[in-house]
């Protein structure tokens, strides 16, 4: 996938950005505050996410504008593509967005289109930060890969949230036990399938990371990643999602619904599990070194960029946002040499960083200065 040119103006301080993006790579240097991030998230947005940095809707205009525009011309393996998107300052519910000239209703519609894989400093703790990190990751990852699954990852916050309210009642003697069933059922449903997905994920990540890990360190450690499930022992070979582990998971919220009313939640289910990496057969969460779990952290982003590539045909447009200043020389080479051939956006405070022999030949480098280009 290649982004072909990019219109951004008054999304937060952006102004009159419109560019023809390069096929190659793409670096953007600016001092600090000077809207690189911005220019990042807004194309991040065209991919139907929410924001990584987790602006809200409401403080997508600049301060003193009246709306915001934003326009990704780009191409896949098929064909040429436009979305665009624009709000208004009067009226920030009814945003307009096109997907090549069709209306969208809303931004998360958008997903499955255009493919991007953001890599930002804080990714880096993907490996040692929470459990949550790293289920976000996968579950994005795997939605890239399974638009539908987005579907069930919402399904299951909703009948979590019931569940959890039906919890709420029976501790206040408004409701009795039995009305969990309903909540259970559906639950195991979705869940044992969330699991089933997620399981296989890790197992295709594992492929991919451990020969990446591989390369980082010459071969002197051991990678690996796994999925661990609050509900399952082991998923391995397991794909009945409608049958057996259907079974296992709404008997597992059977025996802990004594705790569950206790505590006044649902204790377990895939809301609860983790993706573990281990290197050399030790969490890398508890026991790895920073550089270990940047490392991890590395293998882990560009497997994900390099299964997207090898499952859909269509390599998804790379976005590291100041992140390369974050890692040595030795680790820097690494991620550009393994995203080659994909396009790339770099962001840096020094050019030195993305380009340390120039404007590379396969590239181009832009000025961003108070959300503008410097030509
Ligand atoms: N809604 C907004 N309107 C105008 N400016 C904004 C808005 N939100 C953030 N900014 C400005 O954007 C700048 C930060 O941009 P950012 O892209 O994070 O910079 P950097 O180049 O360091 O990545 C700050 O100056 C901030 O005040
Ligand atoms: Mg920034």
């Amino acid at each position: 996938m290649v982004i072909d040119s990019i219109y951004a103006d008054g999304y937060k301080n952006l102004c009159g950005i419109d560019i023809k993006a390069h096929p190659g790579m793409n670096i953007f240097v600016g001092d600090n505050a000077q809207g690189k991030t911005n220019l990042i998230e807004a194309i991040w947005l065209m991919t139907g996410c929410r924001s990584f940095r987790g602006t809200r809707d409401r403080d997508f205009i600049g301060f003193d504008k009246e709306r915001a525009d934003i326009r990704l011309g780009y191409t896949d393996r098929e064909r040429s593509q436009s979305i665009g998107f624009a709000v208004k300052r009067q009226n920030m519910r009814d945003k307009e967005i096109t997907l090549n000239g069709v209306k969208i209703p809303l931004l998360s519609r958008l997903f499955g289109n255009l493919k991007c894989v953001v890599f930002t400093p804080e990714d880096l703790a993907i490996a040692k930060g929470s459990p949550d990190n790293r289920r976000s990751f996968i579950d994005l990852s795997a939605s890239q890969l399974k638009i539908s699954f987005v579907y069930a990852l919402n399904k299951y916050d909703n009948i979590l949230s019931q569940r959890n309210a039906a919890i709420k009642d029976i501790q206040m003697g408004l409701a009795n036990r039995d009305a969990l069933d309903i909540w259970d059922v559906q639950l195991a449903k979705t869940g044992a399938y969330i699991s089933v997905i997620r399981d296989t994920y890790c197992n295709t990540l594992n492929n991919y990371t451990k020969s990446l890990y591989n390369l980082i360190t010459e071969g002197n450690e051991e990678f690996q990643i796994y999925y661990q499930s609050t509900i399952y022992r082991s998923l391995e070979g397991r794909t009945d999602h409608e049958g057996e582990l259907y079974e296992i998971y709404y008997d597992k919220l059977k025996q802990s619904m004594d705790d569950d009313i206790r505590a006044g939640y649902t204790l377990c289910g895939i809301h609860r599990d983790d993706a573990v990496a281990v290197i050399n057969g030790l969490s890398v969460r508890e026991f790895g070194s920073q550089g270990q779990q940047r490392s991890a952290a590395l293998a882990m982003k560009i497997a994900q960029a390099r299964i997207i590539s090898e499952q859909t045909g269509d390599a998804p447009v790379m976005l590291l946002d100041d992140v390369l200043s974050e890692l040595d020389v030795k680790r820097q080479r690494f991620v550009l040499e393994n995203i080659e051939g994909m396009q790339v956006f770099i962001t840096c405070c020094d050019e030195r960083t993305a380009a340390p022999s120039g404007v590379p030949a396969n590239g181009e480098m832009f000025r961003i200065k108070n959300g503008m280009i410097d030509r």
